[in-house]
């Protein structure tokens, strides 16, 4: 019988056990259920609410219980109600094997599952965050790593998927680098807000024990406690805001992907995957196809559908606790552990992939990406910028009828677009000196981005 049966006078049917169980999706928080529990008994102990003796017995129980599910011994019952409930039954039982188990039922005291899930569900949250966080920074280094290897090489840059301007490997990955250090500043964001005890709000209006919430926050590492006991228990902003952090997080990753994708198309043919880290065809023998790239594009889809079942969940609760609320669950900890794979799997697959200097530099030399530094070199003899533009423009269209490019054009040819053009013009629209010009800072110059790889190392050594 579950433990609120003493109301009913009919056994709960089958299916309603079934569909009302979360047992399936709280089962990981079980370390956090006990770590909160032992917090809360050790508090109630102190405000003598529970006798030490017992209070002592269901510390060591549930530590007991602990190191049995970690080694094995005790596996997780997949009828039980919910984690809450499993490990109380549990304790109470081995309580009673001891021969005391008014002890195990002494732990409930001041304390509803409301408040209990808020708080789980935070730590949870919390320790989800930082592992992602972590990740995020290997991944950083990772592209750090990756773009110290190619300040020098040259590739288009794009707008409108076609070519642009010259930049770097190096400065392209760097990009990265900010967006996912913004990540992490998102999440680390979040935790400062989900840093609050929500253990002590009761089920929804407190209690009337004398208990000392601050000691149970200070007992788990909490910044402070939260301050209204409604918002205590029907607060689900942590798993909004770190589902969204994870969403924009997945954006991310699925540009990335997507130009992993395109680099890697015959096409591009900028660089190659590992073998190890790419996929064969069932029918097509030629095909290596970038797997992991499509999967992490394609599963961004679910972490935002993550974020909206979440506010989709929230948006008509009344206060406070409503069932609705133990979907939250299954939504953000998918959202974590989505992010975890496709974060393990995409950075060994950058770190090793092969880079194909030559045909970044070729893409890089055909695609006139050097025409607004021709037309920077009238400028700079007085021109103003937009009647260069237009000779320059009209040189572009000269160019192309004769099958050639910029670096190819006479002097003659030039000097008959305008006199200002001298022989010093092929050393001007040099792919290396448009990028070696580029120099202010977040541009692409070799020096600029290798100070910015530095400070983006420094940066993650500080978060
Ligand atoms: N399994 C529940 C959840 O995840 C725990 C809270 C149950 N509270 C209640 N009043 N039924 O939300």
């Amino acid at each position: 019988m579950a433990l609120w049966g003493a109301r009913f006078a009919q056994k709960a049917d089958k299916r309603l056990n079934d569909f009302n169980s979360s047992i399936a999706v709280d089962r990981v928080m079980y370390a956090q259920d006990i770590e909160g529990s032992i917090a809360h008994v050790t508090m109630l102990m102190k405000q003598q609410i529970v006798p030490g003796e017992d209070g002592e017995l269901i510390i060591r129980t549930l530590e007991e219980i602990k190191e049995d599910i970690e080694s094995g011994k005790l596996s997780i019952c997949p009828e039980a109600e919910d984690i809450h409930m499993f490990l109380e039954e549990e304790l109470t039982k081995r309580c009673r094997e001891k021969g005391k188990e008014n002890a195990g039922k002494r732990l409930h005291t001041a304390r509803s599952r409301n408040d209990q899930v808020a708080l789980d569900g935070r730590m949870y949250a919390m320790e989800q965050c930082r592992r992602v966080i972590g990740l995020l920074k290997e991944f950083a280094v990772t592209l750090c790593d990756k773009a110290d290897e190619h300040t020098e090489t040259i590739m288009p840059g794009y707008t409108h998927l076609q070519r642009a301007q010259p930049i770097t490997f190096a400065h392209h990955l760097m990009a990265y680098t900010e967006m996912l250090l913004r990540d992490i500043e998102r999440l680390e964001d979040s935790i400062k807000r989900c840093n609050r005890l929500p253990l002590g709000s009761g089920a929804l209006a407190t209690t009337t024990y004398p208990i000392d919430r601050e000691y149970v926050a200070e007992l788990l590492g909490f910044d402070g406690v939260c301050q209204n006991s409604l918002d205590g228990v029907s607060d689900r902003d942590f798993a909004m805001e770190m589902a969204a952090a994870l969403s924009i997080l997945m954006v991310h990753l699925s540009r990335l992907s997507e130009e992993v994708i395109l680099w890697s198309s015959w096409e591009f043919k900028f660089i190659e995957l590992q073998d190890a880290f790419a996929t064969g065809s069932s029918i097509m023998p030629q095909k290596k196809n970038p797997d992991v790239c499509e999967l992490v594009r394609g599963k961004s889809g679910r972490v935002f559908g993550n974020l909206q079942t979440l506010l989709t969940m929230m948006k008509g609760l009344p206060l406070s606790y409503n069932k609705d609320m133990q979907e939250d669950k299954e939504a953000l900890f998918d959202s974590f552990a989505t992010v975890e794979t496709c974060l393990n799997t995409l950075r060994p697959m950058l770190s090793t992939c092969i880079v194909k200097k030559e045909n970044m530099r070729q893409a890089a030399a055909r695609g006139f990406i050097n025409a607004t530094d021709c037309a920077d070199y009238l400028t700079k003899r007085g021109i103003p910028f937009r009647e260069a533009y237009g000779i320059v423009g009209r040189l572009v269209h000269t160019s192309i009828e004769k099958g050639k490019v910029l670096e190819t054009l006479t002097l003659e040819e030039y000097q008959e677009a305008s006199s200002l053009f001298e022989e010093d013009i092929y050393q001007a629209i040099a792919l290396e000196t448009c990028v070696k010009n580029r120099k202010v800072t977040g541009g692409p110059a070799p020096e600029t981005v290798k100070k910015h790889i530095k400070t983006a190392r420094e940066r993650l050594g500080s978060h």
